[in-house]
């Protein structure tokens, strides 16, 4: 049975988790336009406490939204019984299907090259400046990937939603 009270919880969170993680994937690209080949600046010792839980907390948040626009997606996908026909790209699913591999792909390039490379950058793991440096190519192109995946990704979600 299809509960409407679970699809509109879902939805609610789900848009909510939107905001968060794509509205800072968005602030980044008005933030750095164009990639530039250096660190972050080192806070100085005295701060350096303050400004990586400050720093740790941020990349967490917007980190664990993409968890919670996944988990609340594939909740209202099983809510209707959908999500194999979502992901089989099968029948009427076709256009939410396209929305949800996109978004999918969002996640996993969130959490397996954007996140391990960004821990080198932010210096919260060890690793050469040269390392560093090299990293910070990869996660310009891993957050300009999913800056376009995420438009790509709203149009199929809102069609899916609104009489495709
Ligand atoms: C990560 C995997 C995702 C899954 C499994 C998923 C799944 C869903 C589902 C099932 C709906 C309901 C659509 C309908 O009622 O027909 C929905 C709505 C929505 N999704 Fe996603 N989604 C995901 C990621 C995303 C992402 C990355 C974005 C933003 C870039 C997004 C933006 C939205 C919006 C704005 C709606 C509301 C549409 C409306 O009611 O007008 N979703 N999503």
């Amino acid at each position: 049975m299809q509960l409407a009270i679970v699809d509109m919880a879902a939805r609610w969170l789900h848009i909510a988790g939107v905001l968060v993680w794509v509205g800072h994937n968005w602030a980044n690209v008005v933030n750095h336009p164009v990639y530039r080949r250096i660190l972050p600046q080192d806070p100085p010792d005295a701060a350096r406490e303050v400004f990586l839980a400050a720093s740790k907390r941020e990349h967490g948040v917007f980190r664990h939204a993409s968890l919670l626009v996944w988990a609340t997606g594939l909740l209202m996908l099983w809510n209707r019984g959908e999500i194999v026909d979502a992901y089989m790209l099968s029948g009427a699913s076709l256009w939410i299907g396209i929305g949800v591999w996109c978004g999918t792909i969002m996640v996993l390039n969130l959490w397996l090259i954007l996140w391990p490379h960004q821990k080198k950058v932010l210096g919260y793991i060890e690793a050469t400046v040269e390392e560093r440096l090299r990293c910070t190519r990869v996660t310009f192109l891993s957050s300009r990937t999913n800056s376009f995946l995420s438009l790509a990704t709203l149009f199929f979600m809102v069609t899916a939603a609104h009489g495709a």
